[in-house]
């Protein structure tokens, strides 16, 4: 399973990037707007950070509604990075967001289909052709549902009928949530920087690590 980290933010961005373990950046308007900065110049900035990644979604903003208004600002988005392949195209699971999904895929350019909840809308999703669909397992649980079975089901379903679409796990909120989706088959699960500092943790490492140090000392002393 590839790692993607899920934010706006161009510190835990650059962080996780040095520490050679991303494959991708998600973003979405409510990360956006917590940076409190203009969108289009926060995507660029964060595709300059992470040239080596295979996607960046950048998210249409919750004023498009129509298909059309949505391929508009996707048209947009994609001139920032010069038509390079790595930006990806993240649309809302409507019927709207399908039809620019499908319109997109047809022009060769990265989707990413978000809000996904039931296997049948990751379903429409890939068959819109979508590169990424992506399942909020967090929000699910919230809602005392089990996030990680949908992304075992839309593992399945994809599984059985050959189906191209990547399936990203979103709204991770913990370490036991990436175990548990990585071992279901999803193909990435895009996570913030403090799921990804977590871990990377255990004690037994930290206490290895004094230990070491500690008979270190010792020995450097005589
Ligand atoms: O990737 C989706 C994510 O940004 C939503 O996470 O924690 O707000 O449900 P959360």
């Amino acid at each position: 399973m590839k790692l993607f980290i899920d934010s706006a933010n161009v510190v835990d961005i650059k962080k996780a990037y040095r520490v050679g373990v991303l494959s991708g950046v998600t973003t979405n308007p409510s990360l956006v707007a917590k940076e409190g900065v203009k969108f289009e110049d926060r995507i660029e900035e964060i595709l300059k950070l992470v040239p080596k990644v295979e996607s960046v979604s950048a998210e249409v903003t919750p004023d498009a509604e129509t298909a059309e208004e949505m391929i508009a600002q996707a048209e947009e988005l994609i001139k920032i990075n010069n038509y390079d392949k790595n930006i990806t195209i993240k649309l809302p699971m409507t019927l709207d967001g399908l039809e620019a999904c499908r319109y997109l895929a047809d022009k060769g350019i990265k989707t990413n289909v978000t809000l996904i909840f039931t296997v049948n809308q990751a379903l429409l999703a890939a068959r819109a052709g979508a590169t990424y669909v992506s399942p909020f397992l967090g929000r699910l649980d919230d809602i005392s549902e089990d996030g990680v079975q949908l992304v075992v089901k839309i593992a399945e379903l994809f599984r059985i009928h050959n189906l191209d679409a990547q399936i990203i796990a979103a709204s991770v909120r913990h370490p036991d949530h990436v175990t548990r989706v990585a071992m279901a088959g999803a193909h990435i699960a895009t996570v913030p920087f403090s799921v990804i500092e977590q871990i990377s943790k255990h004690p037994l490492t930290d206490q290895g690590l004094d230990k070491f140090a500690a008979d270190w000392k010792k020995a450097v002393k005589g």
